[in-house]
């Protein structure tokens, strides 16, 4: 049998998602209650600039977003970063986290 092939993400569903779950937050061109996101995959963890991060975010600071940690920070905030400032549960669903990242890879 041919070894299980990791499903890719889907960037339409994730600007959905996106949509309901991340932009009362988040957007690519400003920061809002959370940084803005543009070109956050393979960027640097609580780097950008005019953003006041918290200790526990700027605590990973010295890794970048690969889409492995960033399906960690989503799917649960408060493991990935203990004591971080982004109050959110986090996405239950990995096809929902793929779809996600599929998106933020977009912007
Ligand atoms: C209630 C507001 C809120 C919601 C909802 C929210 N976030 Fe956040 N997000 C934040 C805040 C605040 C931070 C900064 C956290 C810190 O400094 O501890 C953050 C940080 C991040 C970061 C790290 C950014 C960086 O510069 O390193 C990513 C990635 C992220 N959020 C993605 C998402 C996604 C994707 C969703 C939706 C599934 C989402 N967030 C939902 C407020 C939110």
């Amino acid at each position: 049998m041919p070894p299980k092939k990791k499903v890719a993400g889907d960037a339409g569903k994730g600007e959905k998602l996106f949509k309901n779950l991340c932009a009362v937050c988040h957007s690519h061109t400003a920061h809002g209650t959370g940084p803005n996101l543009s070109s956050i995959v393979g960027g640097a963890v609580a780097a950008k600039e005019g953003f006041s991060y918290s200790a526990a975010l700027l605590g990973k600071a010295t890794t970048k977003w690969t889409e492995g940690n960033l399906d960690k920070w989503l799917k649960s905030p408060a493991d990935y970063a203990p004591g971080n400032s982004m109050a959110f549960a986090g996405v239950a669903n990995g096809k929902d986290r793929a779809d996600l990242i599929a998106y933020l890879k977009s912007k």
